[in-house]
């Protein structure tokens, strides 16, 4: 399966998704693929914000040799799944979307609340972190429950 995380400047959440998430299917034996991107285009070709990659390395995780890139139309043909951490990220991903197939593929990482934006508030990362680290829980275990019996 390929998944795609999506926020708003790629340096902050979707990075910190990618990270955790890539880490999780490998402990699961699970072979998916994950990528993330930026609705925004301010920080193309940067690696994520160094209070990223500090908190990342506190629980474990090396997020220093990713690269931001912006979202773009192609990447609704590219993933099987999107997720985003907000309503902002969400609307101006599915103002893209082209065709039923498209809406259907993106969601919000949590199911009842949003990941909100800590670029302005360094006491955020942590939070942000672990509620992002149970997001992709969820969806692994839903995964694992719901798809992974239905392979041969
Ligand atoms: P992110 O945080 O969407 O979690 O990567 C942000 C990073 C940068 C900006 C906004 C949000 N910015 O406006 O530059």
């Amino acid at each position: 399966m390929k998944i795609l995380m999506v926020c708003l400047g790629n340096i902050c959440r979707s990075p910190l998704a990618h990270g955790i998430m890539e880490h999780l299917a490998k402990e699961r034996g699970l072979n998916w693929e994950i990528d993330s991107a930026g609705t925004g285009s301010w920080h193309i070709g940067q690696p994520p914000d160094h209070r990223a990659v500090s908190i990342a390395k506190k629980y474990g995780l090396d997020i220093s040799n990713q690269r931001c890139r912006q979202f773009s139309v192609i990447d609704l043909d590219s993933y099987d799944q999107i997720f985003v951490m907000d309503e902002t990220n969400l609307n101006d991903v599915l103002k893209q979307a082209r065709n039923d197939q498209d809406t259907t593929k993106v969601k919000l990482l949590l199911d009842q609340q949003i990941v909100p934006d800590p670029y302005h508030d360094d006491e955020l990362f942590d939070p942000v972190y672990r509620m992002i680290a149970a997001g992709c829980k969820a969806i692994i275990e839903w995964e694992l429950k719901h798809k992974q019996k239905s392979k041969p």
